[in-house]
């Protein structure tokens, strides 16, 4: 699986790729045949069939009683018969047309010179040996179609072979890849994710073959080279591949191609870390007409020497850190290189200065400056570029007016990403010489109306005006949902009215999000159709009944928190909404039973239905849902005992909020199970009993560190032709006494149990000093008994802790002043007793953390401790003096801890980062999870509309 799908971590962001479905329709079937075919052939080949799973039914055509050179994927000679091509490849991704093993009585195709069964699935089995006695082959191809185990070194029997394609499968790592030099003929050479980091000597080996045009080596874990090798420096390399290795500027493989007499055409070096100035031998290379760098650590700007590169027409240096002035760039890529130059990306640098005139690069196709810390006006000369079809220069602080002018002869745009400090001046009838695709201006001053303009753009898939101002009604802008489009982004607008209940039919499932807005009424069907749906913090009212007629298993995130929604939501309804991953209905009025068809959802992995009115027991389908990793049920009439599969059905559950309910019975010992958990909020309710000795089970709380501190969830979710992954990565922020606490390192670090405001009774269990991890514990308002234990300085993380309201008696541990972190303290109205215990943290707390008992002496009570009063006495009604205290505290007790979810838009737009040489273009969308008033989750999205393609040239 893993194998065909590119992941990094590129800051808190998760990318992932998303390749399109494959059409079936492609698969090759070739037969041509005037001889008949031999029968040990087809014996053989009927053999490969049996071991192979044919889900489609791709090799039908197989059939024992035909001549066949005539079966699919197969092609005979015409002067002899043999089969000399098998093509099993899918031609695309993520099809896996066919699963299994290949047999090894594919040795008897002795005439094979084309092998290709790429794009399936081998179930990590290994390539048959035997292969390396198909002398004849001079094209084999085994591209991503998951095979592993070790790379039979018989490969290198192969002398024939022209075209060798090795990547993207799961290998072990290989010793080395001495077979290799042997293959003399070849050509073409991927082996883009096999990992090298053993093989010293791979520069070595590949120099070896003098034939060589094509190189893939990505992600290979490539060791650096410390020396070159010694060859007669000229290679026939014409394309080569080095990105997602980690190889740096000591290492000598830039040496090597600066030394070798290369005719190098296409070079890719992305994602690896040369640093420093970008050296100016490239340019020595005349040949280069692609060339990639970005997600390196170049500084400085481009060596002028570039300026003379009259081949070189795509630039991509994005995500580096160059800077100078933007004019200087131009000028320096000024002389032959302006001429050919179709696509510069500087996206993601501090490149400073104003946008300068460009008319000097007249074959300009692809302009990204994105986010870099470019000034100054817009020249109106850019409306001159009319062969521009990307302009991002989005994420800058470009000022001045735009306007007509400044597209007046853009007629091929189709990607425009502007930053929000410019000021846009069109007329009210504007009618823009381009259509675009990509429409980006987050934050910009767009409003109050929708712009006339966009009115006229009808095919875009990808808009993103949120926070732009525009206060106007959405009933009459019907456009605005266009058909084709994929991501939709019009939050964070004061735009109001019923949205239209439009017939409409995407084509693919979209991403929208309409969130904080004044939109009314009801929410129309056609927007379930989606893949992801916030309309959170709306005044949407009405029930919800159009979700309920929908079977969209695509429905991945729906998000309708904070609104006026309501009414019950009928048994069934989420029935066929078996892709839900996030599900948040916060904060509205809805009432009656959670649906027994919540058991459908066995994906969800976050429930939020917080602050509503739903009632009646916790329906037991839920125990189905065994991927909850964030579930919240708090504040609403929900009664009954707390379930004993609550402890036993999540096993990857970290937060649990029953708070504010009417639970009754006792905290089930099966709760410590949950091995994950972090956050245990069972306030506000009528639980009785004792607290379960057992806490001490809950590991994740056992452990101050979590190894992960930031906890990322993700999985790859595949929606119609697109794919893509969402993770939730952890940010949070709490309020504590009107102060916003922010744990950075996140979710991670908070480790919570809330249990206060129940009748819970008995001691507070010993074991509760092994929770050490602990962050905030809150046992107040129950009728605990017994002593604090003595050890209660071991919660050393311990920032809050509250056992206020109780019937704790002795004397306070002196151990307590052990914890430095402790911020808030609540001991107030128990039966404490003996002398408050001192310590610079403790010193920091006040009378209101200890009053109410009435035996406890010393500062900062105003008692003074005498001899008398040290001598513990027994047990008395604490004094109820301080009322008008007991009530400022309120809103810390019931704010607690306190999780819930929501989705809003973080940063809409981050463009492209993807390869050209790959031809990726990665489209990334971060969404934050976002509560309104106490803490946010972050969630990341990412969304890649292409396909990874491998041709260096096109
Ligand atoms: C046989 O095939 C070759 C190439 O596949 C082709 O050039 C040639 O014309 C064919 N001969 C006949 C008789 O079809
Ligand atoms: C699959 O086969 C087609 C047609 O033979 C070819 O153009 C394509 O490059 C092949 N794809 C791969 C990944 O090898
Ligand atoms: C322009 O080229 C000169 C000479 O190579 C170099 O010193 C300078 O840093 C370059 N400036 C930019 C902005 O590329
Ligand atoms: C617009 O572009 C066309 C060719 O694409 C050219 O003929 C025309 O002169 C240009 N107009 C302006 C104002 O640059
Ligand atoms: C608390 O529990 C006691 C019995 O242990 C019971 O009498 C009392 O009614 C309970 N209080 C509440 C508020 O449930």
């Amino acid at each position: 699986m893993g194998g065909s799908s590119v992941q990094f971590l590129l800051t808190l962001i998760l990318l992932f790729l998303l390749c399109m479905r494959p059409t079936i329709a492609n698969y090759l079937g070739l037969g041509d045949t005037h001889l008949g075919c031999k029968e040990h052939e087809r014996q053989a080949l009927l053999k490969i069939k049996q071991d192979l799973i044919d889900d489609y039914g791709l090799l039908s055509s197989w059939s024992s009683n035909q001549d066949c050179c005539m079966w699919s994927g197969l092609r005979c000679s015409n002067q002899t018969g043999h089969v000399i091509m098998l093509n099993l490849n899918a031609s695309s991704f993520r099809s896996w047309p066919l699963r299994g093993k290949l047999n090894p009585s594919l040795f008897e195709l002795k005439y094979l010179t084309y092998l290709d069964v790429s794009f399936n699935d081998f179930n990590q089995s290994q390539i048959p040996k035997i292969i390396g006695s198909l002398s004849n082959l001079r094209h084999l191809d085994l591209y991503d179609a998951n095979f592993g185990r070790n790379i039979p070194f018989q490969l290198g029997n192969l002398s024939n072979l022209q075209y060798l394609n090795l990547g993207w499968n799961n290998f072990n790592i290989p010793e080395n890849i001495e077979w290799l030099p042997q293959l003399s003929s070849l050509e073409y050479l991927c082996m883009s994710t096999v990992n090298l980091s053993k093989v010293n000597n791979w520069l070595h080996v590949v120099n070896k073959l003098p034939y060589l045009t094509s190189l893939y080596l990505s992600s290979c874990n490539l060791p650096n080279i410390f020396s070159v090798p010694l060859v007669n420096s000229s290679t026939s390399l014409d394309g080569l591949d080095l990105s997602y290795n980690s190889l740096t500027s000591s290492s000598s493989v830039l040496e090597w191609l600066f030394n070798s007499n290369t005719s190098i055409v296409a070079l890719d070096l992305s994602y690896n870390r040369f640093q420093g100035l970008i050296p100016d031998g490239f340019s020595k290379i005349n040949s280069l007409a692609k060339l990639y760098f970005y997600k390196n650590e170049f500084e400085g700007g481009i060596p002028k020497s570039f300026g003379g590169m009259c081949n070189l027409k795509i630039l991509s240096l994005s995500l580096n850190n160059l800077s100078g002035q933007l004019l200087e760039f131009f000028q320096n890529l000024t002389g032959c290189a302006n001429h050919s130059i179709q696509s510069l990306n500087f996206d993601w640098n501090q490149i400073m200065g104003s946008l300068p005139d460009i008319t000097t690069f007249p074959s300009l196709r692809i302009l990204r400056l994105h986010s870099n810390h470019l000034k100054g006006i817009v020249p109106e000369s850019l409306g001159k570029q009319s062969n521009l079809e990307t302009l991002y220069l989005s994420n800058n602080s470009l000022e001045g007016v735009i306007s007509e002018a400044h597209f007046s002869n853009l007629t091929k745009l189709k990607h425009l990403a502007l930053p929000h400090t410019l000021v846009f001046n069109f007329s009210f009838d504007w009618v823009p010489p381009f259509q675009l695709d990509e429409i980006s201006l987050g934050s910009c001053q767009l409003g109050p109306r929708f712009p006339t303009w966009l009115r006229t753009q009808k095919y875009y898939s990808w808009i993103d005006i949120s926070n732009s101002r525009i206060s106007d009604i959405i009933s009459n802008s019907d456009w605005i949902f266009s058909r084709q489009v994929e991501y939709m982004n019009l939050s964070f607008n004061q735009i109001s009215g019923q949205i239209p209940n439009l017939s409409l039919e995407f084509t693919s499932y979209p991403i929208i999000d309409l969130s904080s807005n004044k939109l009314e009424g009801g929410i129309p069907q056609f927007l379930f159709e989606s893949a992801y749906l916030d309309v959170s913090k709306n005044m949407l009212s009405g029930p919800i009944s159009a979700l309920c007629e929908v079977q969209n298993g695509n429905l991945n995130f729906l998000v309708l928190s904070n609104n006026r929604l309501s009414g019950q939501i009928p048994d069934s309804c989420w029935m066929h909404l078996e892709g839900l991953q996030v599900l948040n209905l916060a904060n509205n009025h809805f009432h009656g039973k959670i649906p027994s068809s919540v058991g459908f959802l066995h994906r969800i992995v976050s429930l939020d239905l917080d602050n509503n009115n739903f009632s009646g027991e916790l329906p037991s389908s839920l125990n189905n849902c065994k991927e909850l990793i964030f579930l919240n049920l708090g504040y609403n009439a929900l009664v009954g005992q707390i379930p004993i599969w609550l402890g036993t059905s999540y096993p990857n559950l970290i937060i649990l909020i029953l708070r504010s309910n009417h639970f009754n019975g006792s905290v089930p010992i099966h709760l410590c199970h949950l091995e994950h958990l972090q956050v245990l909020d069972l306030a506000l309710n009528q639980i009785s009993g004792c607290i379960p000795k057992c806490l001490n089970n809950l590991s994740a709380l056992t452990k101050k560190d979590s190894p992960d501190a930031a906890i990322i969830h993700s999985s790859l979710e595949t929606i119609g032709i697109m794919e893509y992954v969402f993770s939730y990565i952890d940010h949070l922020f709490f309020m504590w006494k009107g102060k916003e606490h922010e744990y950075k390192n996140i979710l991670g670090l908070l480790k919570s149990i809330d249990l206060s405001s129940n009748n819970l009774t008995g001691r507070i269990p010993g074991e509760v000093v092994e929770l050490v991890g602990l962050v905030s514990l809150n046992l107040s308002r129950n009728r605990l008994t017994g002593q604090i234990t003595s050890e209660i300085g071991m919660l050393q993380s311990l920032d809050a802790l509250d056992l206020s309201k109780n019937q704790l008696s002795s004397g306070i541990p002196s151990s307590l002043s052990h914890i430095d972190r402790l911020s808030v303290l609540d001991l107030s109205n128990n039966n404490l007793s003996g002398k408050i215990p001192t310590g610079p943290q403790l010193d920091t707390f006040n009378a209101s953390s200890y009053e109410g008992n009435p035996n406890l002496c010393g500062a900062p009570l105003p008692k003074k401790c005498s001899g008398e009063e040290i001598a513990q006495n027994p047990a008395m009604n604490g004094s109820r003096e301080h009322a008008g205290m007991q009530d400022e505290k309120e809103g810390f007790i019931s704010m607690g801890f306190y999780v819930s979810v929501a989705l809003g838009f973080i940063a809409g737009f981050w463009g492209v980062v993807g390869t050209l040489v790959l031809n990726m273009s990665l489209r990334v969308a971060f969404f934050r999870f976002l509560n309104d008033f106490k803490d946010r989750l972050y969630v990341a999205i990412s969304v890649n509309m292409a396909r990874v393609q491998r041709q260096l040239q096109n």
